[in-house]
């Protein structure tokens, strides 16, 4: 059985989801892999900081942070002062990272994941502002020591964008996607559509543990338009930030309007899309009434979905229902397993089932 360590950074509504898939996946990871999956180490900015070469105890972990108390107790190395402290003192394979976003810098991630990488680490992260913001250099830095920098979970969760581009579509030429990426917003015009104001549907969002407490983020498209920018940055290879997605939030948005468009069979949504006129990509993120032809018109509540445009597949549609931490914490599970193991021994286990 092969000990893989990892760093956790955050360890919120993501991270800890990321700790309760470890224990419940623990089996099922050993024996179709041959991995024991072990965090040697915790980094927050209010709850302290854990380490433990031989293990951290993640029940543990989830119970003290559950209730509010600090994960000093938990270090049984000497506990390190700050993150930066902890990352030069961790010795993992792999740095799983799960902060808020900074929209205009990235920061601080950026400098841990670099620190990661710098230290040897493979660098996996759910946020979107490393993409955006330093997708190349850290890339590039990941190449140069032999490791990997992945954020699938940044984009949709759990559902494989990035992956499906990377391993299954090589040579494709992405031309346009559209989607609904804000599960959210999308969650606010579902329920407005039933009825509720615009206050109401905010707060069951945050009562639901989804809409941060100032969803300016969210209902202004910030968050849509991040996601725009990492899309095209990657998958389209046009690296933009925030200033290049021209983009519309749905605060503007009145009850009457969402009721009017209900009456007559339509329904406004938040769409993202990015399209590419020459060397350039025009992309965008704005409010627009659908009718029931549209494929965006059935995604509803907390789902989301994109449908990418090629040259060589047509539309391709990737859709996810309800998603939630845990989706985004297999996420970056998956981009975990997929920088430790060779690629061939991925399937390996699926291939030997079929022979057993
Ligand atoms: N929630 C989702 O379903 C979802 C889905 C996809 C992507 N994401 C992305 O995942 C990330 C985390 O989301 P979340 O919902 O887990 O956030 P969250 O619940 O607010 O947790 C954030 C965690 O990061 C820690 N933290 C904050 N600033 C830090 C700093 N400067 N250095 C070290 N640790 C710091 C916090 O520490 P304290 O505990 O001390 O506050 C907390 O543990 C975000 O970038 C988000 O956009 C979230």
């Amino acid at each position: 059985m092969r000990r893989v360590r990892l760093l956790l950074i955050g360890f919120g509504n993501v991270g800890q989801a990321v700790a309760e898939l470890l224990l419940a996946k623990d089996g099922d990871i050993r024996s179709m892999h041959g991995l024991a999956l072990q965090v040697v180490g915790i980094g927050t900015a209010s709850h302290g900081a854990a380490l433990d070469s031989d293990g951290l105890n993640l029940g543990r972990a989830l119970e003290l942070i559950q209730t509010g108390s600090d994960l000093r107790r938990l270090s049984r190395d000497p506990v390190p002062s700050d993150v930066q402290e902890l990352l030069q003192a961790v010795e993992a394979e792999a740095l799983l990272e799960s902060i808020p976003v900074n929209y205009e810098s990235g920061q601080p991630a950026v400098t841990y994941l670099t620190g990661a990488l710098e230290r040897g680490m493979h660098a996996i992260t759910a946020n979107k502002g490393p993409v955006v913001h330093a997708f190349a250099p850290l890339t590039a830095l990941a190449a140069s020591r032999g490791r990997q920098f992945r954020f699938e979970a940044a984009v949709m969760d759990g559902a494989p964008l990035f992956s499906l581009w990377r391993e299954c579509l090589p040579g494709a030429r992405l031309q346009a996607f559209r989607g609904i990426l804000n599960s959210t917003t999308n969650l606010i015009l579902s329920l407005m559509e039933q009825g509720q104001s615009f206050a109401a549907a905010v707060a069951e969002a945050q009562r639901l543990g989804i809409a941060e407490s100032n969803p300016a983020g969210d209902t202004e498209g910030w968050d849509s338009a991040i996601k725009v920018a990492a899309l095209v940055t990657v998958l389209m290879g046009v690296p933009i930030g925030l200033g290049q997605v021209e983009r519309r939030g749905i605060e503007g948005l009145t009850d009457r309007e969402i009721q009017q468009a209900s009456q007559s069979g339509h329904r406004w949504k938040l769409v993202c899309g990015a399209k590419r006129i020459g060397d350039q990509v025009e992309a965008r993120v704005e409010p627009e009434l659908l009718d029931s032809s549209d494929p965006l018109f059935h995604v509803m509540g907390t789902s989301a979905a994109v449908t990418f445009t090629s040259d060589v597949l047509g539309e391709l549609t990737i859709r996810e229902n309800a998603p939630g931490p845990r989706t985004t914490a297999y996420g970056m599970l998956a981009d975990l397993l997929n920088c430790v193991l060779p690629a061939a021994r991925a399937f390996d286990w699926f291939a030997s089932n079929r022979r057993g």
